[in-house]
């Protein structure tokens, strides 16, 4: 069966601006030009719902100039967004500038009712922050089993997380979905993001497809 939804950890893009003598800042809009590319090709794959790591909650501690520069490209992409995906955000907005925020909410309102894939981006997030955050509500209802405490998670709506892909080579999550990452397989690519092409979204999708899924069984 092929992978309903599938999350990428956009790595790399810091050091492919570097090696194309570029300043940091410029590999972010790279790295977003790669996104639409990589979005596009796991839609046309049947692909339901893509989850990608665009900001972590630890990336706060980066140069101001460098987060500026995320913060501007991310702006822009939710103020220009005119595409047929369904945009949604998960992580902590409350302490994002209220412009970047208020064009978070502005996307999600403009293209909730789009008929495409949806997109779910982490932004200003952290796993574990994720995790305290649904345990806490399922707490204050009473209600502390599996199924309540996955309705608060910021993937909820979305279905279960089959794989996720981490490029630029590093073997680690870095707070990535770890609580749906029980399951999910696992890849790893040296290759680094903006240089992602629709061909390795074909080849990863295609890997998946060959894995034996156990589940513990
Ligand atoms: C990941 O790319 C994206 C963000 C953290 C926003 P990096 O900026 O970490 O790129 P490298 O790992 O330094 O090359
Ligand atoms: C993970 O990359 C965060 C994003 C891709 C947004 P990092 O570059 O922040 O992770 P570490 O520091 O290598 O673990
Ligand atoms: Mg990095």
């Amino acid at each position: 069966m092929g992978a309903n939804h599938v999350g990428f950890i956009m790595d790399g893009n810091g050091r492919w601006a570097t090696a194309h003598g570029l300043s940091r800042a410029e590999g972010y809009a790279y790295g977003l030009i790669a996104l639409r590319k990589v979005a596009k090709r796991c839609e046309e794959r049947g692909v339901k719902a893509v989850s990608v790591y665009a900001f972590s909650t630890e990336n706060i501690a980066r140069p101001t100039d460098e987060i500026n520069a995320i913060f501007g490209v991310v702006e822009k992409f939710n103020l220009t967004y005119d595409g047929r995906f369904k945009i949604c955000y998960m992580g902590d907005f409350s302490t994002l500038p209220d412009k970047l925020a208020d064009s978070i909410e502005s996307v999600e309102q403009r293209t909730a009712d789009n008929e495409g894939m949806t997109l779910n981006i982490a932004f200003n997030y952290g796993g574990r922050a994720d995790i305290i955050h649904a345990a806490k509500i399922a707490y204050d209802h009473g209600e502390f089993i599996e199924d309540t405490f996955e309705k608060n998670l910021g993937s909820s709506r979305l279905p279960a997380l089959d794989m996720i892909v981490r490029t630029g080579g590093e073997k680690r999550l870095s707070n990535f979905m770890l609580y749906e990452a029980a399951y999910a397989e696992l890849f790893f690519l040296d290759k680094l993001w903006p240089d992602m092409q629709e061909s390795d979204v074909d080849a990863l999708l295609e890997d998946f497809e060959k894995r034996t899924r156990k589940f513990g069984k």
